[in-house]
């Protein structure tokens, strides 16, 4: 089905932040996006109705589990998974500390993992101390200098028969390269490797199917697609259940909850599921799967068309210097995600700059530090400019002309 253009107006009457008198130009999406009124709702509601903790023989308690069991409904369909598939946690980093110490634990001196250059700490440091702790190899994959793609060829070469497992990025939060997901999986099953797939930066962009993918985890953030504060982990079932978390012994021994520690946020959970339940509002189809899938067409439209303005109009400025993919003609590689430096001033004084005319966007390495290391641009890093569905192709221009005015 086609999808039904993105009314941005429409779309902006929704999110509060945005129609804020005075509000500046959100384009620091990459660093966390603005939430849908839904999602506020959503949030006081929860706690307005009252929240007990699960398990309770009481309403309340009931309120809860009713909380939880809507958001892994609504991220199984985000994901193309199934509820008992879904675990939440505080964040992505936090998770993805809790499932490298987990999955470390059948790893042998010997063994190797793969991690990358592109993708942000979060997705590289859990795995390296895992692997230093089990005396495990860890190969790293490099990306082109050149336009910010994944080194295909290396990743290849770096996978081996005793390969456990490849943690690699779906999108980078500096560059906005897309990696070649389904390759890469089927790669590194071939040689019996786990996939730890980071979609945090990606899921405000583009869907991805856990089912279709073959992918063995997937981690995501539901601040960087228009929810909350909270994180989540996407797995395949028989994973979930065959491999060990670190849990308390009353924790349930079955089910994606022996993965969580402690209590969630159920005020949280309630926003995740009315986050996604505003996205799939954006598109058309008889379940919330498919109005998902023809949202985020809508989205990747009006996302295409802002970095296409972007892109010619930043070529045009012999001073502004963009890293990554700059060829208009090659957008189905990459996000609407720019890093970028302006000749002779800092990236601090140019995000400053910018910032005094309501313009927020980031400045420093966004924890992309490999990113950063392979381009010589650590520590002080670069500006990212970086556009979500719900800014205008006005606010591209205003950032255009407020960098060449620099
Ligand atoms: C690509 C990417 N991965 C991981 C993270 C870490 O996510 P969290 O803040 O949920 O730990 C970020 C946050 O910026 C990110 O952009």
């Amino acid at each position: 089905m086609s999808a039904k253009p993105l009314d941005v107006a429409a779309v902006r009457s929704r999110f509060p932040a945005l129609m804020r008198p005075g509000a500046g130009a959100f384009l620091d999406g990459p660093g966390g996006t603005q939430v849908s009124d839904s999602v506020i709702a959503a949030i006081s509601g929860a706690l307005e109705a009252g929240i007990g903790n699960l398990g309770g023989a009481f309403e309340a308690s009931g309120h809860s589990e009713a909380i939880v069991a809507a958001a892994r409904s609504a991220v199984a369909d985000l994901f193309d998974a199934t509820p008992d598939e879904v675990v939440f946690g505080p964040n992505m980093t936090t998770l993805t500390f809790a499932v490298s110490r987990a999955l470390a634990r059948r790893w042998v001196p010997g063994d190797e993992i793969v991690v990358t250059r592109l993708d942000h700490d979060a997705n590289v440091t859990p795995w390296r101390l895992a692997a230093a702790d089990r005396g495990v190899r860890v190969r790293t994959v490099e990306f082109d200098a050149a336009d910010g793609t994944l080194d295909v060829a290396g990743f290849h070469a770096a996978l081996g028969p005793r390969t456990r497992l490849v943690a690699v990025t779906a999108a980078s939060n500096a560059l906005g390269t897309v990696t070649p997901l389904a390759d890469l999986v089927a790669a590194a099953h071939e040689v019996g490797a786990l996939v730890y797939v980071d979609a945090v930066h990606h899921s405000a962009h583009r869907l991805l199917s856990l089912r279709g993918l073959g992918a063995d985890l997937i981690a995501a953030s539901a601040y960087k697609f228009f929810g909350p504060h909270i994180g989540m982990l996407v797995g395949r079932r028989d994973l979930l259940e065959s491999e060990d978390p670190y849990k308390l012994v009353p924790a349930h021994d079955h089910g994606p909850d022996r993965w969580e520690t402690g209590t969630q946020s159920f005020e949280a959970l309630a926003g995740v599921a009315a986050a996604i339940d505003y996205l799939a509002s954006l598109g058309e189809g008889a379940d919330r799967r498919s109005r998902l899938e023809t949202a985020f067409g809508a989205i990747r439209t009006h996302e295409t068309a802002l970095a296409e303005r972007f892109l010619t109009g930043v070529g045009e400025m012999p001073r502004v210097r963009l890293f990554g993919i700059t060829d208009p003609g090659r957008l189905e590689d990459r996000v609407a995600t720019f890093a970028l430096e302006v000749e002779g001033v800092h990236p601090r004084v140019v995000a400053e700059r910018l910032g005094e005319r309501g313009l927020y966007v980031w400045d420093g390495d966004y924890y992309a530090v490999g990113v950063m290391d392979r381009l010589g641009k650590a520590p002080d890093g670069l500006v990212r400019v970086g556009f979500v569905h719900y800014n205008t192709a006005d606010e591209v221009d205003r950032v255009l002309a407020a960098l060449d005015e620099l």
